[in-house]
């Protein structure tokens, strides 16, 4: 933390680099800041700030990013900064397919070429939805120049008729009561016109909700930013002061190198268990953690998970919603509650440390954010499960299960891929029972392409109208963080590469012990040998372009689905300026 003010010397600047030097090349520089209209007074010796705003027509949950991104700039220019907007790859997880997921290194890469080709001296990223959070800052912890982010916030609570809904779980909830006849064409279409009723992400804790208050344990956003609600005019402020602190920030050179230590990613983790975070986070943590040069390893969300009781009582384990959850007090808040599992050393973009952030938070409402003796669940947020079936590892979020079956055998439904799965689940021909295990291959980052979120299987429309709601599901894929069930995700190896799981035939006994952290297909060795000789790769799906490059690269599940060349590795050179 700096302890006298930071030399303001412009000389300091990167972007002097652009602007400073009285030769040719600044020269064109210059001028062409005037042919924008702006004079030395405006930008030259101040911090360029770009503001990467994940802002377009097809993201839904940005819409109020045009403002907001105007919110920034007027930080940034009472700071003494010039801010520059530029739009970044905008990635709807409602809109973009096979799944944003598939283009959130993409968007990392293009952050990162972004900052870097360009006079800029630090940046304000502006994400939300899913996978641009975990884009933007994999690209900023890349690029290393200093970073702040502005989560977009969760949208308003959604309604229907009395009851409010939250976005996703009370979307499957009612899906599977339509399916199984219990539900009206006309209920379902006043769903359609109240589950999303604002700009703003998915209020559940779900993968943005997870990624957002994830970032802001990481100490990569101002205290209390995760929760704020997306239409709430504190959440306009909020902007304004991210843009006032980024031009500090750079004159302190607070970059995301100084933030993310080994003990800043272990607090993170210690916040997703302790909110049943969405299992996407383990995936998207693991990324980062790497890009930092930090190693983090399944087990050690498992570790964390066992002695981390979950206390957010949010939906899909729980009862709230995120405005409920930002009224009671937030992260800070929740983090005060588990300080004893905290390093609260850990620098923030604030300037100060983690505890000091969170020293006089208050619970506001202890049913909201439980107290440790009072827990929703005791211990595992998230579990990671190995076996047979599973040797490099996958995942389960008991919280979200039948309790039930977190101890289960039962006999193999395999769909060999996504277009088996739905021309098939309802077939009344399908051998199938509450007992049944559905497995799904071919869904992982090399077979979908992508990992989509396939993991919660539809129940057979049979069996819901018998009653059932849950059943032991497996696959490759991830499941959205606002979904629930006893799903099994992210097997490792996945099936595509040839990982056990494409091993698996109809009939096969699979054993599930959660407490026990197993994984297992209970077929003979010589078996499963012989299966694996006539095993054969299935075709590659894309050719060229950048499905093309993500085939080649992208890491299993495990190690964070980023694409090998992006992981850390020795500095790059900053552009020549010629
Ligand atoms: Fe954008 Fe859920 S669809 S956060």
């Amino acid at each position: 933390m700096p302890t006298s003010p930071p030399d303001r010397d412009p000389r300091r600047l990167r972007s002097w680099r652009w602007f400073g030097p009285d030769d040719l090349r600044s020269f064109g520089h210059r001028s062409r800041l005037r042919q924008m209209g702006l004079a030395a007074d405006d930008a030259e010796g101040k911090p360029v700030i770009a503001v990467l705003n994940t802002w377009s027509d097809l993201a839904q949950c940005h819409t109020h990013f045009r403002d907001r991104a105007a919110d920034v700039k007027r930080g940034v220019w009472q700071a003494g900064g010039f801010p520059v907007e530029i739009p970044v790859l905008s990635l709807s997880e409602m809109f973009v397919k096979p799944t944003a997921m598939y283009h959130r290194n993409l968007l990392a890469m293009e952050v990162e070429e972004v900052l870097r080709s360009q006079p800029i001296d630090g940046c304000v990223l502006m994400g939300g939805c899913d996978k641009t959070v975990p884009g933007l800052l994999l690209g900023a912890i890349s690029a290393g120049l200093p970073a702040i982010f502005l989560p977009a916030g969760p949208m308003l609570a959604g309604r229907y008729r009395d009851q409010r809904l939250g976005s996703g779980t009370d979307v499957w909830k009612f899906w599977a009561e339509r399916q199984a006849g219990c539900l009206a064409e006309c209920a379902w279409r006043q769903l359609e016109e109240g589950i999303a009723r604002s700009p703003g992400t998915c209020m559940t804790m779900g993968t943005a909700s997870t990624m957002a208050a994830v970032a802001e344990t990481l100490g990569m956003t101002l205290p209390g930013a995760a929760t704020i609600p997306a239409v709430h005019s504190a959440h306009a402020r909020l902007a304004a002061a991210c843009g006032r602190r980024i031009v500090e920030m750079v004159w302190e050179n607070v970059t995301p190198a100084s933030i993310l230590g080994p003990a800043a990613f272990r607090n993170a983790i210690v916040a997703d268990m302790a909110l049943c975070g969405s299992t996407n986070a383990i995936v998207h943590l693991v990324a980062l953690a790497r890009r930092a040069g930090v190693a983090l390893a399944l087990d050690d969300f498992d570790r964390i998970s066992r002695v981390v009781p979950v206390i957010a009582n949010l939906r899909p384990a729980g009862a709230y919603l995120m405005e409920d959850f930002h009224d009671a007090g937030g992260v800070p808040a929740l983090l005060s509650r588990l300080h004893d599992h905290l390093a609260l050393d850990c620098p923030t973009v604030n300037g100060r440390s983690l505890g000091e952030n969170i020293a006089g938070a208050e619970v506001l409402d202890a049913d909201v954010i439980r107290p440790l003796d009072r827990p929703l669940d005791a211990a595992g947020g998230t579990c990671v499960l190995r076996g047979s079936l599973a040797p490099d590892g996958c995942v389960i979020k008991p919280t979200a299960a039948d309790p039930r079956l977190l101890v289960h055998t039962g006999r193999a439904i395999v769909f060999r891929d996504y277009a088996d799965l739905k021309a098939r689940i309802d077939d009344p021909a399908l051998p199938v029972t509450p007992d049944s295990v559905l497995v799904l291959q071919s869904a992982g980052p090399v077979g979908a392409p992508g990992m989509p979120e396939w993991g919660m299987l539809p129940i057979p429309q049979r069996l819901l109208a018998a009653g059932v709601r849950d059943m032991v599901r497996i696959s490759d894929a991830r499941m959205s963080g606002t979904s629930y069930g006893t799903c099994v995700l992210h097997v490792a190896p996945e099936s595509a590469i040839g990982g056990p799981l494409a091993l698996v035939r109809d009939g096969d006994l699979i054993g599930l012990d959660v407490p026990g952290r197993r994984l297992d297909l209970l077929v003979e060795d010589a078996e499963v040998t012989r299966r694996r000789a006539e095993w054969r790769a299935p075709p590659r799906r894309v050719h060229r372009g950048y499905g093309s490059l993500y085939l080649d690269e992208v890491t299993q599940a495990p190690d964070g689905c980023d694409f090998r060349f992006l992981e850390a590795g020795p500095d790059t050179p900053e552009p020549d300026i010629f």
